[in-house]
C-alpha cells in the first residue's frame, strides 16, 4: 500500500429510475431504482494522502475549481463527518466522457471517490458501507460502487446491491446517443426538488414505483427482455412526465431526442429486442440485445440531430490500483 490510489469506476444507466428524495440531508433516495453500469463511460481518480493540516486539493478534468470541484469538497467534508480518520487528500479526477450532460459522471466520480477513500484510509468498510457513503455524493453513485446490474431496494439499509445476473442470459449492448453535449439545464438534485414541491404527478409517481422494481427484477430473473424493456421505457417516460409538470416546467429532451425514442418504437413494433432509457439530460441510451445490435448501430449514427453515438457493454467492478 502506498499513498496514492488510483480508482476506475463506470457510469450507471437506471432503468428503473431513482427521482426523488426522502431525506435530502441523509440523500435518501424516495423511490428505489435498478441500473446497468456502462463499461465505455469511465471516470479514473486518483487520490494521495495529503500532509495533516493541509486542504484538500482537487481538479476535475483538469479545472481546479468550479461546481464540480465544490460538490467534491463537500463530499470529502461530509465524509470526515462520519469518518474522522479521512485526512486531507489531493484529488484527480477525469471523465472520458462529457460531464454534467446527463451521462451520469457524478455516479462514477463520487463512486470511486468513496472507493478510493475507503482503500487509502484503509477505512475496512464493506461494500455497503462504501455504496452509502458514495450516495452522500450522489444518490445514482451508490450504485457506481459495483459493477453489472444493480439495485437500491427501498425497503433496504439506503446502499445498493449487485444483482446476480448470468451474462449469457442478458448479453447487451447500449447505444449513448448524444444529442447535445452541454451541461444540463437544471442539475438532478435542484430539479427533484421543483418535482416534489410542484409537479401534481409527484405523489404517484413515488407510489408506483415499487411495482415497477418488482416488475424489473421479476423480468431479469425470468430473462425476460420485452418485460424489462416495457417496465424501463415507462419508468423513464413516467419520471419525465412527472418533471415536466413541475412549475415552472423542466424539459430535458431536444428534437433530437424525440427522434431516437421515436426510432426506437417503430423498431420495437417491427420486433426488434431494443428499447430506450433517458435520464437529466437529452441523450438517449438504446439498450439493444447484441444480436440486434448491428441492426441499429447504422440507423442510429444517421438519424438527424444525433451528435454522436457511444458504444457500450455492461462494465465490471471497478478496478483499484496502488501507486
Ligand atoms: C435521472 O444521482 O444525479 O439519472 O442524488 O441529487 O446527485 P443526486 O441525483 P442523481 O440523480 C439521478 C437521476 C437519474 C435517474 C437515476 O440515475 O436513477
Amino acid at each position: 500500500m502506498g499513498d496514492t490510489v488510483r480508482v476506475q469506476t463506470n457510469a450507471n444507466v437506471a432503468l428503473v429510475k431513482y427521482w426523488g428524495k426522502a431525506d435530502e440531508e441523509a440523500n435518501l433516495p424516495a423511490t428505489g431504482s435498478l441500473s446497468i453500469s456502462l463499461a465505455a463511460l469511465t471516470t479514473t481518480t486518483l487520490i494521495t494522502r495529503a500532509k495533516p493540516g493541509l486542504r484538500d486539493q482537487i481538479s476535475l478534468n483538469g479545472e481546479s475549481s468550479g461546481p464540480g470541484v465544490d460538490r467534491i469538497s463537500s463530499f470529502l467534508d461530509r465524509g470526515r463527518q462520519i469518518y474522522p480518520f479521512m485526512g486531507p487528500v489531493k484529488v484527480e479526477s477525469t471523465n472520458d466522457f462529457p460531464t454534467g450532460a446527463g451521462l451520469a459522471s457524478s455516479a462514477s466520480g463520487f463512486a470511486a471517490l468513496a472507493i478510493g477513500s475507503n482503500a487509502l484510509f484503509d477505512m475496512g468498510l464493506d461494500g455497503s458501507d462504501v455504496s452509502r457513503l458514495a450516495r452522500l455524493g450522489s444518490g445514482s453513485a451508490a450504485r457506481s460502487v459495483f459493477g453489472g446490474f444493480v439495485a437500491i431496494e427501498l425497503e433496504g439499509d439506503g446502499a445498493a446491491k449487485p444483482i446476480e445476473v448470468d451474462p449469457n442470459k442478458w448479453p447487451l449492448t447500449v447505444f449513448i446517443a448524444v444529442t447535445d453535449s452541454a451541461e444540463k439545464s437544471v442539475g438532478s438534485t435542484d430539479a427533484m426538488r421543483r418535482t416534489a414541491d410542484s409537479s401534481p404527478f409527484y405523489q404517484s409517481w413515488v407510489d408506483r414505483h415499487p411495482a415497477d422494481m418488482a416488475e424489473a427484477l421479476r423480468s431479469i430473473e425470468a430473462s425476460d427482455f420485452d418485460g424489462l424493456a416495457n417496465v424501463s421505457v415507462r419508468s423513464c417516460l413516467n419520471m419525465h412526465a412527472t418533471i415536466m409538470g413541475s412549475s415552472p416546467p423542466i424539459f430535458y429532451w431536444n428534437p433530437g431526442t424525440l427522434v431516437v425514442v421515436q426510432t426506437v418504437e417503430r423498431w420495437r413494433e417491427e420486433g426488434r429486442r431494443v428499447f430506450y432509457t433517458i435520464d437529466a439530460g437529452p441523450q438517449v441510451k438504446v439498450v439493444c440485445h447484441r444480436d440486434d445490435a448491428h441492426q441499429c448501430r447504422d440507423e442510429l449514427h444517421s438519424l438527424s440531430g444525433v451528435r454522436t453515438v457511444i458504444e457500450s457493454g455492461i462494465g465490471g467492478e471497478p478496478a483499484v490500483q496502488w501507486r
